[in-house]
């Protein structure tokens, strides 16, 4: 069985590995106060051209993003994101559970526009509502897209004019930013949002998220929340390490390119065969729409995640590339396909 179902289906990449081993006997500090979460901090400054943002490693994307909300909301105060919104739609209502509502707006590619959060801003006023206080957006989203320079600075602009924190999670942050159609860089992403994520847990680590805040306001407690949430790990160190070896030498980008341009091959070739897609993207997830018979006949030998049933006869699915996708797999599908 080949596995394009996710982007989180292998172990991590050699170098990590090789320097998880290398440093296993160093006696380091824990809770990430150790010198290698320090190095790693630095690195990710100095890649977002940031150098007074906070960075906090945490492992994963549902503890990412309901520490960052629960920190940045007072009890009343609740948060704007997609209906397709991973906090929306798979995360168990974690942040709900913190107490905050998600206020969600229609979209049909996984993005929000700033005139719907401004259009979302006038109707909540007052306090018999929640108050709004902060967008969410992933990049890439949940659907493979991205948000242009020009999109990611007018939704910065709705925010700031409104006084809402702007918070993207970016568990595919890499694989956004390698698209060949992007425009955005970390340095602008850290300059337009208040706080935002780098993912690891699918872009080459075993686990692991760097958030990183730039609004100073958001900085008092944040390692208060991480522990009282379960998030803060004894090991921490663990997590710097990682993070380090993916900001040496550009690995993280370097990485995340080559996933993407797996993901334009096999595009290229479903389209040259004539399949049309739920939504079109130039990231690592790919959502083909395909036969019930030709699916059919692939699943014994591939695992995709199915999406959604698109009429009698049709469904789809979502294929996705990753740092650790073998060419040879890819041509395999596009042989069969
Ligand atoms: C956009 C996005 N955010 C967050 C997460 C959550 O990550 P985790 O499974 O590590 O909690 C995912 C996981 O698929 C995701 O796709």
């Amino acid at each position: 069985m080949i596995r394009f179902n996710c982007d989180y289906s292998e172990g991590a990449h050699e170098k990590i590995m090789e320097r998880l081993i290398q440093t296993n006997m160093e006696q380091t500090p824990g809770y990430g106060e150790d010198y290698h979460c320090e190095k790693a901090r630095e690195l990710i400054r100095a890649a977002c051209n940031a150098p007074e943002a906070d960075v906090h490693f945490l492992v994963g994307g549902t503890q990412a993003n309901l520490t960052v909300i629960a920190a940045a909301l007072r009890p009343h105060q609740c948060v704007i994101g997609a209906a397709s919104a991973h906090i929306h739609v798979h995360e168990t209502g974690a942040v709900e559970a913190c107490g905050h509502k998600i206020l969600t707006l229609p979209s049909e590619d996984g993005k929000i526009t700033a005139k719907q959060v401004e259009d979302c801003c006038r109707e909540y006023v007052g306090e018999h509502m929640v108050q709004p206080k902060m967008v969410y957006i992933s990049n890439s989203t949940e659907l493979g897209t991205i948000y242009s320079k020009e999109e990611l600075s007018e939704l910065s602009k709705v925010c700031r004019r409104n006084h809402l924190y702007l918070f993207m999670d970016g568990a595919r942050l890499g694989y956004g930013l390698a698209a060949s159609d992007n425009t955005l860089s970390l340095e602008d992403i850290a300059a337009l949002c208040d706080v935002f994520y780098i993912g690891g847990t699918k872009v080459g680590a075993l686990f692991g998220e760097a958030v990183v805040i730039t609004n100073p306001e958001l900085k008092p407690d944040f390692r208060y929340f991480i522990k009282q949430r379960g998030g803060m790990l004894a090991k921490g160190r663990l997590l710097g390490i990682q993070f380090e070896v993916l900001f040496e030498d550009n690995l993280y980008m370097k990485i995340s390119s080559y996933a993407d341009r797996l993901a334009d091959k096999l595009r290229a070739a479903l389209t040259a065969a004539g399949y049309s897609y739920l939504v079109e993207n130039q990231t690592n997830q790919i959502f083909p729409i395909m036969s019930d018979e030709k699916l059919g006949q692939l699943q014994d030998k591939y695992c995709f995640n199915y999406e959604r049933r698109i009429d009698e006869t049709h469904s789809a699915v979502r294929i996705c590339t990753s740092w650790a996708t073998k060419e040879e797999d890819v041509e395999a599908l596009i042989k069969d396909l």
